[in-house]
């Protein structure tokens, strides 16, 4: 797309909102194409978000069936292993017939449309295929990130009521096994209701079996036909559940929908990578995350690309690793996360330089805000200068891009994510809600709806509501702040709210400190971010003993260990200082802006202290202050 062709997008859907959204649409096979295009108001009442929501298709179906005839022998998958020693190509008739088995399979077992299936599998093809056999029978997946704890999955399985699940003996990681089976064994003593498990073979790790509930995927798959019926689905049946966390309370259950989500998908896979194609494309998201969702799986295989899944981790073997498998597949577009850039940045440019990537085209950055210095070495060295670097804006509940630079119309300024796509309402408000103007900060609102929204909180449309669209009436509330600069470009400046962004994973402080004060030594807790070099934000966690307990470094590590344990090991607290007592105001609200300050080192700026209950506190969390 070039300059002038973004203009027009952007003036056709100010004058032909209807026209532009239902040509839109056309991208995707329909059953029944919708005559309903947009029925949407985030006033409380109304309030309904609705896309075409008279249309009939199946997911699968345009993943899938829709590129038989064509490219039936075309790769959709390449799977590249931890180790590197195996890789898969899944041509579209293969990954249809292993769809369409694993689909036979979980009607087997009793599964319905409408019924919610969890998905806890590692990065291997068969957690694509398990996707898309859901979407093909109409079941709701909900797909668990692998580096979740028992009591984590535990929570999801529970709030979505699923019955089923699917995992794996073991994944593998930087060459390490994880425990996948394991796990959810250690859940499921919480999940009664769960009445199936399947297990995929990874590293054939013996593991044990639970008679009467769990069952191979190898032996159930036995002599199961390579040909399923497709589910008509509405637009506006459910397709997934995602688990994702806010600033309060346990993380929501953020669900998208069939018709809307996989035009959104797939329209910005297409034009924000501006993919053609033959081209093999690579996202390094983990299926488990919203970026897996929507760039390994669903956009692409919409689109019918060559989508690269990738096992393994960054450094491992060696730091070259990425690299190297862009010149094995012969990637042409690569998007991967600021805090992978940041890691390998560290190592110099050597294993970088001694591998290729003549192939690559485009690059791009997704999860967090990029630091120019990031954003330059990613350009200069990984992209030999040659490659435009597209920085996506978006979250879990946007379903897919918001913004980026789109190469030929915008131009790039390193860490700012440019401009809205066309037909997305971005708008900067004071903390009272008041629009602002020009060249400006405030916090970032939508104020009209697209078709790749959430549609609801699964279970607590209540919650929706309040979370998204009362804080700003009637506007979409990001939870991010935003700087809009002199050429109408955005620069997100992160979370204003209580969650904060580790290594591209989302975090809610809420979570940590409750996981925190379950400890037994534990009396209060409060964590707040930090910049991290590498990371992003680290987490930092002030902590409040029971009077009884000593504080040592020993505890100090137990209470990092409890962490991993409790949420996950990509949430271990950075640093936990123990606090003889926090600051709060007289109604005994924790003062964050005082802790974020102490945890930042901003210590010269620590603001009125005087309106706290006991002002002495705050002397003592900076004399004390960990790292
Ligand atoms: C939060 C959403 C985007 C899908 C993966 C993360 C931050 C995301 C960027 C970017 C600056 C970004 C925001 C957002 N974020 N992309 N390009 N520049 N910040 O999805 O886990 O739902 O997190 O990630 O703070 O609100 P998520």
């Amino acid at each position: 797309m070039d300059a002038a062709a973004y203009e027009a997008a952007v003036k056709r859907v100010e004058d032909d909102p209807e026209g532009y959204w239902r040509d839109l649409a056309k991208r995707l096979d329909w059953m029944t194409f919708p005559t309903q295009i947009k029925d949407t108001s985030f006033h409380k009442h109304p309030f309904h978000i609705r896309w075409y929501a008279d249309g009939v298709l199946n997911v699968s179906v345009n993943c899938l069936d829709r590129h038989l005839a064509e490219r039936g022998d075309q790769v959709a998958i390449i799977w590249e292993s931890d180790e590197g020693d195996i890789s898969d190509n899944f041509t579209y008739r293969r990954l249809y017939e292993e769809t369409c088995r694993m689909a036979n399979v979980l009607k087997a077992k009793g599964v319905k449309k409408g019924d919610r299936v969890t998905i806890y599998l590692p990065m291997i093809p068969q957690t694509a295929i398990a996707m898309l056999a859901c979407a093909r029978i109409g079941a709701v997946h909900s797909v668990i990130f692998g580096g979740f704890s028992p009591d984590s999955i535990a929570g999801r399985i529970q709030d979505c009521d699923s019955r089923i699940v699917i995992t794996a003996d073991e994944g593998l990681r930087g060459g390490k096994a994880i425990p996948l089976k394991r796990n959810v064994d250690e859940a499921l003593e919480q999940c009664p209701d769960v009445t199936d498990v399947i297990v995929i073979k990874r590293t054939k790790a013996d593991v044990p079996m639970k008679a009467g509930r769990d069952a191979f995927y190898a032996d159930l798959k036995q002599g199961v036909e390579a040909t399923c019926e497709p589910e008509p689905m509405n637009a506006e049946d459910p397709l997934f559940i995602l688990y994702t966390s806010g600033s309060t309370g346990k993380p929501k259950g953020v669900l998208h929908t069939t018709g809307g989500y996989l035009v959104w998908a797939s329209h910005t896979h297409e034009l924000v990578f501006d993919y053609r194609p033959g081209e093999v494309f690579w996202c390094t998201a983990d299926v488990g995350w919203v970026t897996g969702h929507s760039y390994v799986v669903y956009g692409p295989l919409a689109n019918a690309a060559t989508s690269v899944m990738f096992e393994g981790v960054p450094n491992y073997p060696t730091t070259s690793r990425f690299w190297e498998v862009i010149d094995k597949h012969k990637v042409e577009i690569f998007y991967t996360a600021p805090t992978a850039i940041r890691s390998l940045m560290r190592e110099g440019d050597e294993p970088v330089k001694k591998t290729s990537r003549s192939t690559l085209r485009l690059l791009g950055s997704v999860g967090e805000p990029i630091n120019p210095e990031a954003w330059l070495w990613y350009h200069r060295v990984v992209g030999d200068s040659r490659c435009p670097v597209v920085d996506t804006y978006w979250q879990t509940e946007t379903g897919a891009c918001l913004a980026t630079p789109l190469p030929g119309a915008t131009a790039m300024k390193p860490g700012s994510c440019a401009k809205p796509l066309p037909g997305i309402k971005f708008e900067l408000v004071d903390a009272e809600g008041k629009p602002l103007h020009g060249a400006t900060s405030g916090n970032l609102v939508i104020t009209d709806s697209w078709p790749g929204q959430m549609r609801t909180v699964y279970g607590d449309h209540e919650r929706f509501f309040n979370t998204y669209f009362s804080t700003y009436g009637g506007k979409y509330f990001t939870g991010d702040g935003c700087r809009r600069d002199e050429d109408g470009y955005y620069w997100i400046t992160g979370r204003v709210d209580d969650v904060i962004n580790v290594s591209g994973h989302r975090l809610g402080t809420a979570e940590i400190e409750s996981a925190l004060v379950g400890n037994e030594n534990v009396a209060e807790a409060a964590v707040v971010g930090y910049p991290h070099d590498v990371k992003g934000q680290g987490v930092y966690c002030f902590v409040t003993l029971k009077a009884d307990v000593t504080p040592t470094d020993i505890l100090q590590a137990e209470l990092k260990g409890w962490v991993r344990r409790e949420i996950g090991p990509f949430a271990a607290p950075d640093v936990v200082q123990f606090a003889p007592g926090l600051p709060k105001t007289r109604s005994g609200k924790i003062m964050r802006r005082i802790l974020r300050k102490i945890a930042e080192n901003d210590l010269s700026n620590l603001g009125d202290t005087s309106t706290l209950a006991d002002p002495a506190v705050v002397d003592d969390l900076v004399k004390n202050r960990g790292g």
